[in-house]
């Protein structure tokens, strides 16, 4: 089963021929179209009025006329044009692009919407925590269930963005349609959730590793509503009091890493929208697959790096070299991103790992009771360096009192 996002679809446009390339044909190419409306197809084709053929593909398969459900790809030739081009769209390599399908997540769509369904009849759902590592679709496809099945009766906070507990819990009510005047204390707010916060809606607290003390996840299991977690800590609950996590309830559905055809489909699905034709071989786009190690985030920014490599050399293809290139940014960027989400526990932990290469972990943990002012147990090192070794960021060998950590 494929998944289809939004009810739009880019308008693929291939340019070949000779012309020159003008800034005007730039606009062209960011046109989404609706899916349902094959007149607006060829009226916003007219209104292009370029002078030149326009051909309509599907699946590689020329269409005898535009048809709203098969267009695929537009083919516009221009007679004279010279400078050819790789990068015909950014946008569908965009972090924050919605694609129009994502692949290989059946099972865990169905499995998170089979928990969260009733709501939709009123009746008590089931609290989600969706887990996994970076870059493996948990953001996207939970945005897409709830724009698709709780359009109106969601609400969606980042809590890498609204850490505080009034900010978060403010967003919760505005999205749901209530007016919160400004400065109105926490403690008001938390009222307010008891009366507006029900059985038939569904919150999401994407990064609620992120959130600072227990408040606002008491509050929230306090209400009816249906719960989705989302953290790529797979030790999150650990760290969660006892009681609040019985009273959550949560059902963990745990994301895997994409395996590499996977990966290489999901590359393939975004060339076809983002690039020219040929612009990359299959064999790069293996080697990107492989690259990325399961992360479909690593592996886009990639491409797109590669791609405006290549564009800015005027070549009309990506090499190796590009890719090199594009990798180094990605990873890089993927550091910086994950390291942003560390708690100052982590941060320390890391800065001491930094510095010294390799650590034995007693040593370590000396370091770390030394230096925050409530002396921290054993346990609650282990859980955070259980943590850390998580995000990928540092690895750790031996057991027990011979374990040391090393930055990867
Ligand atoms: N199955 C898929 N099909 C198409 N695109 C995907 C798929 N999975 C992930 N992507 C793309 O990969 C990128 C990263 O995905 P996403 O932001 O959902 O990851 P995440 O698991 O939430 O990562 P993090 O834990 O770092 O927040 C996005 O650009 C998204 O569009
Ligand atoms: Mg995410």
């Amino acid at each position: 089963m494929i998944v289809c996002f939004a009810r739009e679809i880019p308008l693929r446009i291939f340019v070949t021929g000779d012309m020159t390339w003008t800034g005007e044909f730039i606009d062209v190419r960011s046109i989404r179209l609706p899916f349902k409306s094959p007149s607006r197809i060829s009226r916003v084709l007219r209104e292009l009025s370029f002078d030149t053929e326009i051909d309509f593909y599907s699946g590689g398969t020329r269409l005898a006329e535009p048809h709203p459900r098969k267009i695929l790809d537009t083919r516009i030739r221009f007679p004279n044009m010279k400078d050819s081009i790789i990068l015909l769209n950014e946008e569908p390599l965009a972090e924050v692009f919605i694609p129009t399908r994502l692949l290989h997540r059946d099972g865990q769509l169905r499995e998170i919407l089979s928990y969260l369904r009733p709501a939709l009849h009123g009746r008590d759902a089931r609290n989600v925590l969706v887990v996994g590592g970076p870059g493996i679709g948990k953001t996207t496809l939970v945005r897409w269930l709830l724009h698709e099945y709780f359009d109106g009766k969601f609400a969606y906070v980042n809590c890498l963005n609204a850490r505080s507990e009034h900010k978060i819990l403010e967003s919760i009510l505005i999205q749901l349609g209530n007016a919160v005047p400004e400065n109105k204390p926490t403690d008001s707010l938390i009222q307010t959730f008891s009366k507006k916060v029900n059985k038939r809606v569904v919150v999401c607290l994407d990064e609620v590793d992120q959130v600072k003390g227990d408040r606002v996840l008491q509050t929230l299991s306090a209400q009816e509503c249906g719960l989705i977690l989302i953290s790529n800590r797979l030790y999150f609950l650990d760290s969660v009091e006892d009681r609040l996590r019985s009273r959550l309830f949560l059902t963990e559905v745990e994301f895997p890493r994409y395996r590499r055809s996977e990966l290489i489909d999901i590359i393939q699905d975004r060339i076809d929208y983002a690039l020219s034709p040929g612009a990359i071989t299959k064999h790069l786009v293996e080697i990107v697959a492989i690259w990325a190690n399961g992360d479909a985030r690593i592996a886009l920014q990639t491409l797109k790096s590669a791609a405006m490599n290549a564009e800015s050399g005027k070549r009309d293809s990506i090499s190796i070299e590009d890719l090199k290139n594009g990798i180094k940014g990605a990873k890089r960027s993927k550091f910086e991103y994950v390291r942003s989400k560390l708690n100052e526990h982590q941060a320390f932990l890391l800065r001491q790992i930094q510095a010294d290469m390799k650590i034995e972990s007693a040593e370590l943990f000396r370091r770390y009771q030394e230096s925050f002012d409530n002396p921290v147990g054993e346990r609650a090192y282990r859980n955070q360096m259980n943590q850390l070794v998580q995000t990928g960021l540092v690895r750790g060998e031996g057991e027990g009192r011979w374990r040391k950590f090393e930055v990867v």
